[in-house]
């Protein structure tokens, strides 16, 4: 197979960023039909006012439809969450970081104090507005300690579970799926699906923290981090199985190098590389017929749109990926791919 055509696919978990780190990437983007661009910036994208002006800003830049992931955050109200759905059905999804578990997510809701917004939850249920989780808990509400990265995840399955009963007919998409365990609640809930990151599917704890716990590459740092083997074939199988539970998000996180290795931050930049990595990886699985449908139908069906009709191709050329990208160190950086995007 030296050429492939498939339908635009649509980028379901992509951070945009603002200012001049948004200059540098956001040009990336414009292969996908929608791009869902989350809203944890510096000032948290969580109010009307907030959210047209960053969409106004990413309109202006791109060529794709920009569906903001709005945050969930102490200031969220059902009066303002009845007027955001009210003008913006169909370009605004509503995001919940936990408070503290990632970038910008000081503002964010602790698990066990979710049920005091229950109600904006019930509108969206009502409207069909999907309710977006990073399922993540860092520390035990009843002994305040810290949980290990690693069991983050699993730690967050509870509180994930009690959300699936209580809202049974609530869109409810698990972002960046990392362990089998989640998997497994997944399949378990008709009202759950999951996106999945190639993060997840290419890289594994051990490649990023030593045997004590202790960060070694920080290049490979993201939230949720990458898990066992174990949990790494539970993604890739799910990810493989043709399940239209599970499709591509891919959590692009830039951040400049400088910050990136001075402060740690969280976060791998694989926009440059999500499609190549994804066509390689089906066809190696020998499941190259669910490529298409991982990347540009599952997501666009799941949550009630029309599929994108323009098409893109992607022919059999190797290129290395580079370095650096204007600052930022890409996911991959040095490698050779298989898959070129052809305009
Ligand atoms: O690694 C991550 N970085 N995970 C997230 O959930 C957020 C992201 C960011 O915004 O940097
Ligand atoms: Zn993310």
């Amino acid at each position: 197979m030296k050429e492939i055509t498939i339908r635009q696919p649509d980028e379901w978990h992509a951070h945009l960023r603002e200012k001049d780190l948004m200059l540098k990437v956001i040009s990336l983007f414009n292969i996908y039909g929608r791009v869902v661009c989350m809203g944890n910036l510096t000032d948290p994208i969580d109010n009307l006012k907030k959210i047209i002006a960053y969409r106004n800003k990413l309109v202006c830049l791109s060529n794709f439809l920009p569906i903001i992931g709005a945050m969930l955050t102490k200031n969220s109200t059902l009066e303002e969450w009845t007027k955001i759905t009210d003008l913006l059905y169909g370009r605004i999804f509503i995001k919940y970081i936990p408070k503290g578990v990632t970038t910008n997510s000081e503002l964010g809701i602790a698990w066990p104090e979710l049920k005091n917004f229950y109600s904006i939850l019930e509108l969206a249920q009502a409207k069909k507005i999907p309710f977006l989780i990073h399922a993540e808990i860092d520390k035990n509400p009843k002994t305040k300690k810290s949980i290990s990265e690693i069991n983050r995840e699993r730690a967050a399955i509870p509180f994930v579970k009690e959300l699936a009963r209580t809202f049974p007919n609530l869109i409810i998409n698990i972002e960046h799926v990392s362990t089998e365990a989640m998997v497994k609640l997944i399949k378990a809930h008709k009202n759950l699906s999951g996106s999945i990151s190639p993060n997840h599917l290419i890289h594994r704890y051990e490649d990023v923290f030593d045997e004590q716990g202790k960060l070694v590459n920080v290049h490979g740092y993201f939230k949720p981090v990458a898990k066992t083997k174990t949990d790494q074939h539970a993604i890739i199988e799910a990810a493989l199985s043709g399940d239209p539970k599970f499709f591509f998000g891919s959590d692009s996180a830039p951040h400049l190098q400088t910050d990136k290795e001075n402060f740690k931050r969280a976060g791998a930049f694989n926009a440059l590389t999500n499609l190549s990595f994804l066509c390689e990886f089906f066809a190696d699985h020998q499941a190259i017929e669910k490529f298409e449908p991982f990347i540009s139908e599952y997501g666009a069906k799941r949550y009630g749109f029309p599929l994108n009709q323009e098409v893109i191709r992607l022919q059999r050329q190797y290129w290395q990926v580079p370095s650096i990208y204007r600052g930022i160190v890409p996911d991959l950086a040095g490698k050779t791919m298989e898959w070129k995007i052809v305009e």
